[in-house]
């Protein structure tokens, strides 16, 4: 397609080929070969309307190594500050003509109705609580990598299901890919109509780990809580607390995946996080080779 606005697009070829490009895209930023040619006189603007870490530095890495002419928007500096609504922004940023926008904001939505008003190639880099393609993407390449397939993969996802566009995404891609998905989390932290997406709906954490080959948590969104959080972020991590003792009961190969960012002691335990099974750094390094590779494939080759 012209854009990438959510995993629920994608067919299994074209995750296939995301991936596989990954692989290509890793040699890149490597001694070697500091970067490629692939998008040379393309125009990139990356939008972020909600805090990114992560995302949006692994973009901006990405851009260059593929030797796009880049740039980020600071949101807070900008007159959307003043009021400006997001097609009136993004309009005018159209009008100095890039070729694709990078986009974060905290309406679901959001990136499919750019891609209805904007000639550029829209690239969703989170939409509210709807998807984040790219962080499923690079989660599962982490997978393929440490597991060598995702068919047939039990993945066991934890934490704040209720606000996450990650959870949505990674439950899109897991399931079109054949892994098995089951998911903990406290009752009003259940999003209604998850097992109609092929989730297993598991009472307890103990439930979801038992024999999972992977564990991905989710964090506590508390900016998106509206009323006090229950239980307490105590009683918390007592009940939904990725502890050694719980990782445990996962396959002894299992990995432990986090998108990020964490709170330690909430959701995971220092040590879980910081041990042996932890691929959360991982995932960032893949994110990188996983961007480029989405970049390269919606703008670097044909116009297709
Ligand atoms: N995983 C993720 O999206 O992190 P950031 O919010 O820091 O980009």
């Amino acid at each position: 397609g012209r854009h990438l606005l959510g995993i629920s697009d994608l067919s299994t070829e074209e995750i296939t080929l995301i991936l596989d490009t990954a692989d290509a895209m890793r040699e890149v930023g490597q001694r070697e070969i500091k970067k490629v040619p692939a998008l040379r006189g393309r125009t990139i603007v990356n939008l972020f309307f909600e805090p990114s870490t992560r995302t949006r530095t692994s973009f901006e890495i990405a851009e260059k190594r593929l030797s796009a002419d880049t740039l980020s928007l600071a949101v807070s500096t900008s007159s959307v500050v003043k009021g400006e609504t997001l097609l009136d922004t993004v309009s005018n940023i159209e009008a100095m003509a890039p070729d694709m926008l990078v986009v974060r904001h905290g309406s679901s939505g959001a990136c499919h109705q750019l891609a209805r008003h904007c000639r550029s190639r829209i690239v969703n880099a989170g939409d509210g609580l709807h998807e984040h393609p790219t962080q499923a993407l690079l989660d599962a390449y982490t997978m393929r990598q440490h597991k060598g397939r995702l068919d047939g993969l039990q993945v066991a996802i934890v934490g704040d299901l209720l606000h996450s566009r990650v959870l949505r995404s990674n439950l899109l891609l897991l399931r079109k890919m054949g892994a098995t998905v089951r998911v903990a989390a406290p009752r009003p932290l259940v999003p209604i109509g998850i097992e109609a997406l092929g989730a297993t709906a598991c009472r307890t954490i103990e439930e979801a780990l038992d024999g999972a080959d992977v564990v991905m948590m989710l964090r506590i969104q508390l900016e998106r809580m509206q009323n006090n959080f229950f239980p307490s972020l105590r009683e918390y991590f007592l009940l939904f607390g990725l502890t050694a003792e719980r990782m445990a009961l996962a396959r002894p190969d299992a990995i432990v995946m986090h998108p990020g960012p964490m709170n330690r002691g909430v959701e995971i335990a220092s040590d879980v996080a910081d041990g042996p099974q932890a691929v959360i750094l991982e995932q960032v390094a893949n994110g990188v080779a996983v961007r480029m590779a989405v970049l390269y494939l919606l703008g670097g080759g044909s116009e297709e």
